[in-house]
């Protein structure tokens, strides 16, 4: 694995947008290794109240480590954002001043490649963010669901043109050997592919993987139900700062975050998403394809 590892996206962004208070309480919902979660730490000061929450138990451990030098009070929790009210009930809190989601996954889970997430390192095709879970890994959807609910996921997810031929593919490889490897589906991937297709500015096996990884960690499912779990959890005045990768967790965020507006007395804080600086995204590639979005418990 290369070194430990991730850069925090638009923190400055993250932090005018949130707006925390003093002494007040705020969760991040993904606390990956913790790169937000210390500067929200910081802006609550040490009378404040951190509540950090993460599917996958590694990152929490490097998060904690990270957070160790903190005083202020820091609960890290396992499991999904979209099950805060319980995790608050839990620590008998019954609102908070400010949320975090920072959607996706971690360079630190990317580069490890025995997570499965990456066609860049050969590794079992795993892809599941909680590995306790026991839920279905990317081995066992590509193995076992139906050409068409493939290709159904590699295009709405991936919105990947090619979703049919991959799936073609992936069923016709699976009948002469399971298919394993992360290596051993991008190679499929690749030879399915139109030539002139691979010659592109992405790798061409990124959609059907990404495609791949929002099933396996039913993602658009948390966020659906986590976007409306951590809108109640909001005090009067609270906020909520959510940065998406993909269009359509985007357009997700927009039309939940515009129904909350108008059902629940939410005022959106971003009538158009806000991007990363051209300064950061050539430090940070990731930052390219970031939006943040904000809406205010009013
Ligand atoms: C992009 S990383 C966050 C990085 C973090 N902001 C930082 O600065 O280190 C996303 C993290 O969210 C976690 N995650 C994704 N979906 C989640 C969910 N529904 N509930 C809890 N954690 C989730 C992933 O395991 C990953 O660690």
């Amino acid at each position: 694995m290369n070194e430990i590892s991730h850069v925090p996206v638009m923190p400055k962004e993250a932090l005018e947008l949130l707006r925390l208070p003093q002494g007040g309480v705020a969760v991040d919902g993904t606390l990956g290794l913790g790169g937000h979660a210390f500067l929200m730490a910081q802006a609550l000061g040490p009378h404040g109240h951190l509540i950090g929450i993460d599917r996958d138990s590694a990152s929490l451990g490097l998060a904690q480590k990270k957070l160790a030098s903190l005083i202020l009070k820091i609960d890290l929790l396992k499991g999904s954002f979209s099950t805060l009210d319980k995790f608050l009930a839990g620590l008998k809190v019954s609102a908070v001043d400010g949320i975090l989601l920072d959607l996706g996954i971690s360079s630190f889970q990317l580069d490890d490649g025995q997570r499965g997430f990456a066609f860049s390192h050969d590794g079992p095709l795993d892809m599941r963010m909680d590995i306790e879970a026991q839920g279905m890994s990317a081995a066992d959807l590509v193995n076992t669901l139906k050409q068409a609910e493939l290709e159904k996921i590699i295009s709405e997810y991936g919105e990947e043109r090619f979703a049919r031929r991959i799936a073609e593919a992936i069923v016709m490889q699976r009948s002469r050997a399971k298919i394993t490897t992360t290596k051993g589906l991008a190679d499929i991937i690749l030879r399915a592919l139109p030539k002139g297709y691979t010659r592109g500015r992405i790798h061409p096996a990124t959609r059907a993987f990404q495609a791949l990884r929002i099933a396996v960690n039913e993602e658009l499912e948390a966020l659906s139900l986590g976007l409306e779990v951590c809108f109640r959890a909001l005090k009067k005045g609270g906020r909520l700062c959510v940065i998406s990768f993909h269009s359509l967790e985007d357009r997700l965020v927009k039309n939940k975050f515009k129904s909350l507006g108008f059902e629940q007395e939410g005022v959106i804080l971003t009538k158009r998403p806000l991007v990363a600086s051209d300064e950061e995204c050539k430090e940070n590639p990731r930052a390219r394809s970031a939006k943040m979005r904000g809406i205010e418990k009013a």
